[in-house]
């Protein structure tokens, strides 16, 4: 963030209130501007302690070349068919096929060594890994070497003077004197980055380890990581990983860079593990938990078949704990509820009662104590105490499943054994507000998913304002304005922050948001879905506007919202695209949506261009304004403030803003759009400020 410093503002007269946020229409602005009168002593709701957070699954390679910090694709040699990336690069493909399948395994002959290597399915590491790569070195001697490279998910990135932790398994035939060589070297050979040795092999299956360091040398992703022998023999490698410095050293860790991204947004939970993911397109391909636990060599994997790609589970149920523990984040954790993409269902019974208990199970390996049979398996794969756990979401986005009461049974069965061993879990609606799919039992939350236009956005922003307070509360968790890819422009960003305004104004209803999807790999090919809130390639991350518009918001909460009264506010007309039907409003399209039919379009209203918000921090007096204005001209807003003793002079302002509503950042230009922090002076309980045109300003005020 930058710092500038800003002069004294106009102070200027308030004009009555006269309108609601959410109050009926007024006609356009005539000069005046916005009028603004806030009541500090008016608490309309106390903010949640689980208001900001992020949702996340395996999409856009999220895990898989992006946060599970990995360096070696297809580790465990499952990945046979090859990604649809490698399918668009014929290069590729060719080389999966002279690889019998070894996809992002290639054969390095040096200086004369002669070798061959293959999938050998009569030589499997484990019941999980059922093949191990086996390299035969026919002729190497002096410097001849033959070896196995792996050229890692869009290259190996190489950093100066890092330290990468390697482990593999790996067995020779009898009588192979010869050692392994570890190199992280540039693709076409020329430049070894950092080098190791394992001196000898033995002829059973065993695990080594080594360290290679870089030095001075320079950043590049153009890198591969090559297994190598320079004595004729045979040898099986079962399993192969790379990892460079994790987030806090984790073992098993995160990226670095991503993580400090997300680390300063301050997130206050995580949403996981889907999304499509965790349903997958059948029963088979679900996120299946147990599957994702224990030693990484152990766990086989599976076709993410929501997304296209395959998925390690290296970020299996424990690192997604891990990650909450590491950001300090409450986890929320969605279980499989008998329903995935393509149709499949079970509504009752004891093919139910399968998933049921799955869950249950779950929910055991992550808050039960040690004497506990799923609690002490999660001691054994290394964390003994248990996760504080309040949130359980049944299913996925269950307004899909068309059979009529489907959801409803399904949702009973679940709600009933777990409320029965977990009084205290909070239980959530995944068919959210809109379907009315429940009639049986009452969710403690619904979770509304909505994916906008900017001018849909700025339509329903206000919508919460008048949403009943008879029912669950709201938890919206997934969202999103969807303009620009492959992460969201200024235009997205100033949309996303009106409805955070009207997210923070009901958060008595409202108690968690989270943005979806939160990661893209912009690498050629590694994206399924445009607009995402975080941008990373091989090398380096990058937050988008909306990343920073969501940093902006969770930065500056304080604990009370308090009652805000606007007047004045200009509009625009807007007409709703016509869109394809199926789900409620909003929803994103899905696999299983085959209508391919429309609305029909709507007539164009008039919508506000400007949004407000104020929230408190009682400790220490501090009143966070939010301001809004989706408009193309710098706007007026006359702000009043009554129940205070008294609000200082100086105060701060960040404000996100640029020339331009397409204007974005990107992976060469990250920094493009970013808050910029400036102290004003000219404040009191009555002032006037002006923002700028298509900008998002926190306003803090320090009163008493
Ligand atoms: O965020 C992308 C997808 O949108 C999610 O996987 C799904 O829940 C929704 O339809």
């Amino acid at each position: 963030m930058q710092t500038i410093s800003d002069g004294p503002r106009r102070r200027g007269a308030v004009s009555l209130c006269l309108l609601l946020t959410a109050g009926p229409l007024m006609p356009a602005q005539t000069g005046n501007g916005v009028s603004l009168r806030i009541k500090a002593d008016q608490i309309t709701a106390k903010m949640p302690p689980t208001f900001h957070g992020l949702m996340t699954e395996e999409i856009n390679y999220a895990f898989e070349g992006g946060l599970y910090a990995e360096l070696i694709r297809n580790r465990n040699f499952k990945e046979t068919v090859p990604a649809r990336q490698n399918r668009q690069n014929p290069e590729q493909s060719r080389a999966a096929k002279e690889a019998k399948d070894l996809v992002n395994w290639s054969l390095v002959e040096e200086r004369g060594g002669v070798g061959s290597m293959e999938l050998d399915t009569a030589t499997p590491l484990n019941n999980a890994v059922p093949a191990s790569l086996k390299l035969t070195v026919s002729q190497a001697s002096g410097n001849q070497s033959v070896g196995v490279a792996n050229e890692g998910f869009w290259g190996i990135p190489v950093k100066p003077d890092t330290a990468y932790k390697a482990m593999f398994y790996a067995k020779a035939s009898a009588g192979f004197s010869g050692a392994v060589t570890l190199s992280i070297m540039s693709n076409d050979g020329t430049m070894v980055a950092a080098t190791a040795q394992v001196p000898k092999l033995s002829e059973n299956w065993q695990k080594y380890e080594a360290t290679l360091t870089t030095g001075n040398v320079k950043a590049s992703a153009g890198n591969k990581f090559v297994l190598s022998a320079n004595r004729p023999g045979t040898i099986w490698f079962g399993f192969v990983s790379l990892f460079p410095p994790t987030y806090k050293n984790r073992v098993n860790g995160f990226r670095r860079d991503i993580m400090e991204l997300l680390a300063a947004m301050k997130p206050q939970f995580l949403r996981f593990p889907g999304g499509n993911y965790l349903e997958g397109n059948t029963f088979d391909t679900r996120f299946n938990w147990k599957n994702t636990i224990g030693p990484i060599e152990e766990r086989p994997g599976h076709m993410d078949d929501a997304w296209g790609y395959w998925s390690l589970d290296g970020m299996g149920l424990l690192e997604y704990l891990a990650w909450c523990e590491d950001l300090n984040m409450e986890p929320v954790l969605a279980v499989f509820a008998g329903y995935s993409l393509r149709g499949q269902r079970v509504r009752s019974g004891p093919e139910l009662d399968v998933f049921v208990k799955e869950a249950l199970e779950e929910i055991e390996y992550v808050t039960g104590d040690t004497n506990t049979t799923w609690g002490a398996r999660r001691a054994r794969d290394g964390h003994p105490a248990p996760f504080h756990l309040r949130y359980v979401e049944i299913g996925n986005e269950d307004y899909f499943d068309r059979e009529k009461g489907s959801y409803d049974a399904r949702f009973t069965a679940f709600y009933d054994a777990i409320k029965a061993q977990y009084p205290n879990l909070l239980l959530i609606n995944s068919a959210g507000f809109s379907a009315h799919a429940l009639t049986t039992r009452t969710p403690d939350v619904d979770d509304d998913h909505y994916y906008r236009s900017s001018g849909e956005m700025a339509a329903k922003a206000n919508d919460y304002d008048s949403r009943p307070r008879n029912g669950p509360k709201v938890f919206v968790g997934e969202w999103a304005t969807r303009v620009g890819s492959p992460t969201p422009n200024l235009e997205a960003a100033v949309a996303d922050a009106a409805n955070m305004a009207g997210l923070e104004r009901n958060a008595d209803l409202v108690m968690m948001h989270c943005y979806a999807p939160l990661f893209v790999d912009v690498n050629p090919g590694a994206m399924q879905w445009t607009t995402d809130l975080i941008g990373y390639n091989t090398m380096s991350a990058y937050g988008s506007p909306a990343y920073w518009a969501q940093h902006m918001f969770a930065n500056h909460v304080g604990d009370s919202v308090l009652n805000i009264v606007a007047s004045g506010i200009p509009y625009r007309e807007w007409q709703q695209m016509p869109r394809r039907m199926g789900g409620p409003p909003g929803s994103a399209p899905r696999a299983a949506d085959t209508s391919g039919l429309t609305r029909p379009t709507p007539m164009p209203t008039p919508i506000p261009e400007m949004f407000f918000s104020a929230t408190r921090d009682t400790a220490n007096g501090t009143i966070y304004l939010k301001m809004v204005n989706r408009s193309g001209t710098p706007q007026q807003v006359n702000v009043s403030i009554s129940g205070l003793t008294s609000i200082a002079q100086a105060g701060k302002t960040i404000t996100l803003s640029s020339a331009n509503t397409s204007d974005t950042n990107s992976i060469t230009d990250p920094h493009k759009i970013e808050p910029v922090t400036a102290d004003v002076t000219g404040l009191g309980t009555e002032f006037t400020r002006t923002v700028p045109a298509n900008s998002i300003t926190v306003l803090e005020l320090n009163g008493r």
